[in-house]
């Protein structure tokens, strides 16, 4: 069976991640930027671990300077997402890289986010939501900025609040400020963890701060009792096993552990977090999970049901999601 056209749901996927190689190179091109050493002689983001992939994704970032170029971003990566299937989107988004977390500047990026995504919906029937998330290696002081950004602009459309970028460094509850910051303005909120931090990480950022979804979150994988812990809170799980794989969290697809994660009463659901770096998309995805665990349609009208139930919307979106994703 081709997934292609298999209406599904994303709750993980980085803004700037998604861009397509193309479209940094043009954009570099027009501003005179010379960002060649990102690139493979293939013309795809070339990276040797997690610590340079996070360089290069940064000198990516660099080429969008305004919010027009947001606009013209938002637009080339919900194409790409329709185009498999998705149907509804979560994406994060960090004012630290929109105007510096100055939340004047920042207004502005998120408007033309916004407008790019409301051409999207009418064009093509896909729906986006947006996370503000703050980035972990900068530090617990520009996370409280960017969490001052989130709770002016929290939303229908801005929905959440969470933290990406090196796990290793710090601590959740360094972060714990910015977090009851964002709650306090009605977001809902999710962590990167148990990706580079092992089972205890994953514990933590449901402890110290509160989150009802866990990026990644994998690793939870290797104790037990923290498996017990999330399937019994119904914490949910934004898996992304490409993404996984291709960094090396785990040599390969049959040892990723989304499958056992499942069968121990865990919530999974399946995104591809940064897409053109992992030379994936959702239908990739969907296709690898057929291959080595025999996922099928049950399997993933299931995991969009966990994912739509888990979704950071309002009443009205998730019932018009709903109908999206039915199937006869
Ligand atoms: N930012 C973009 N992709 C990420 C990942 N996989 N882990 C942490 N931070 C990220
Ligand atoms: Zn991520």
């Amino acid at each position: 069976m081709s997934w292609t056209t298999f209406p599904k749901v994303e709750l993980h996927l980085h803004l700037e991640g998604a861009a397509p190689p193309d479209f940094i190179r043009a954009l570099a091109k027009e501003k005179s930027m010379d960002i060649a050493g990102i690139f493979d002689a293939q013309g795809n983001y070339a990276y040797r671990d997690f610590t340079h992939f996070l360089s290069v994704y940064e000198a990516a970032t660099e080429t969008l300077k305004t919010p027009e170029d947001y606009h013209r971003l938002t637009r080339a990566v919900l194409e790409q997402s329709a185009a498999n299937g998705v149907v509804y989107a979560e994406t994060f988004l960090s004012p630290d890289f929109c105007g510096g977390s100055d939340v004047v500047a920042w207004r502005d990026y998120l408007a033309a986010i916004v407008d790019a995504a409301d051409e999207a919906e009418r064009r093509d029937g896909i729906t986006l939501r947006g996370i503000v998330t703050c980035i972990r290696h900068f530090g617990p002081e520009k996370a409280r900025a960017s969490a001052r950004c989130a709770a002016e602009t929290a939303g229908d459309w801005l929905t959440g609040f969470g933290i990406a970028g090196a796990e290793t460094m710090g601590e959740p509850g360094d972060f714990a400020y910015s977090f009851d910051m964002a709650r306090e303005a009605g977001l809902n909120l999710t962590a990167h963890a148990g990706e580079w931090g092992g089972a205890k990480s994953v514990r933590d950022a449901v402890s110290d701060l509160g989150v009802g979804r866990i990026g990644h979150g994998v690793r939870a994988i290797e104790d037990p009792e923290v498996v017990e812990m999330l399937a019994e809170r119904e914490v949910v799980l934004e898996v992304c096993p490409g993404s996984n794989v291709t960094l090396g969290v785990y040599p390969d697809w049959k040892s990723h552990p989304i499958q056992r994660l499942r069968e121990a009463g865990v919530k999974v659901t399946v995104s591809t977090d940064d897409p053109p770096f992992f030379h994936t998309t959702m239908t990739r995805e969907f296709e690898m999970l057929e291959k080595h665990f025999g996922w099928g349609e049950e399997e993933f009208d299931e995991i969009n049901q966990t994912a739509l139930a888990a979704a950071y919307c309002d009443p009205q979106t998730r019932a018009r999601v709903a109908e999206q994703i039915k199937r006869t």
